[in-house]
């Protein structure tokens, strides 16, 4: 995004998760202050052995795979809650492959995500943008409600937006807040940033953090397996679990070296029970 054309209520100087992701995954919306930032954490990955681009593109991948395995499983209402910019494969368009009936809603709280979501939507009759704060649940669900029955099973995809909010135990409310939402026959697909205890050197973490502590969201939390897993609670986690992101359902079996030591883990868990058509 050339810098000179900056939308008016739009801070270029201050990083944004959303466009360090997109500079990640390749793509051009973003500002130099976002370059700046996610310069410095590619750097940081890289003298710690990992990759930050692998590892943006192996939880992309996930979330391709696993809403299009739900929308294969029956499923045809999508809420995607920290959407992101839009790239190549964006929700809607995988799941409306397998059905072109199925509905998406879209959740970001970045207004640059929101004015390109509904640039991007404006002609497709089966998805909404919805402007939502992830810490506050209760007024994203009321809002999807507008536009999903939640009486019949939705996927709740929150992809790699977790690990912004610092709070353990917040994290813990807003997940079972969504998960109490989903009737039976229902998804939630997640995935979160994690470290190898072993391979997390301190130092390196605290920097990265630093610079995510002057981003719009405010810094990043990693989590570790167990913690992931139990945002899964009381749901049937589907095979093979949780696991790092590029290994969920991916039939390309060459997972590049650096994510050995860390990236992002994954999981997809559904609500047991017969679903109501
Ligand atoms: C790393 S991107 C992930 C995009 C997409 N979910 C994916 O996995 O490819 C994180 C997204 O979450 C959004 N986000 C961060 N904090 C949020 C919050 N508190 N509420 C809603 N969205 C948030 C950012 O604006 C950004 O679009």
């Amino acid at each position: 995004m050339a810098d000179e054309h900056v939308p008016q209520g739009i801070d270029p100087t201050v990083p944004s998760v959303a466009r360090m992701y997109d500079y990640y995954l390749g793509g051009k919306d973003n500002f130099r202050a976002d370059r700046e930032a996610a310069e410095q954490i590619v750097r940081i990955a890289r003298e710690s052995g990992s990759d930050v681009r692998e590892i943006a593109r192996a939880n992309r991948g996930f979330l391709i795979r696993a809403v299009r395995h739900v929308a294969e499983a029956g499923v045809r209402q999508f809420l995607d809650i920290g959407t992101g910019l839009p790239t190549q494969d964006n929700v809607h368009q995988v799941v409306q492959r397998v059905a072109p009936e199925s509905k998406v809603v879209y959740v970001d709280n970045d207004p640059i995500v929101l004015v390109h979501a509904q640039a991007l939507l404006a002609d497709n009759p089966g998805t909404f943008v919805v402007e939502g704060d992830l810490r506050r649940p209760g007024d994203i669900l009321k809002a999807a409600a507008a536009h999903l029955d939640f009486d019949r099973p939705v996927a709740i995809v929150v992809a790699a937006v977790l690990h912004f909010v610092q709070d353990d135990d917040e994290v813990a409310r807003i997940v079972s807040t969504l998960r109490d939402a989903l009737a039976p026959g229902g998804y939630l697909a997640l995935s979160h940033g994690y470290i190898e205890p072993e391979a997390g050197d301190p130092g390196r973490i605290d920097e990265a953090r630093g610079v995510y502590r002057r981003s719009a969201s405010g810094s990043i939390a990693w989590r570790d397996r167990e913690t992931v897993r139990g945002y899964f609670d009381g749901l049937e986690l589907l095979e093979p679990g949780i696991v790092p992101a590029q290994e969920w359902h991916n039939d390309d079996p060459y997972v590049p070296p650096e994510l050995a030591k860390g990236g992002v883990l994954a999981g997809v868990g559904r609500l047991p029970g017969p679903a109501s058509s």
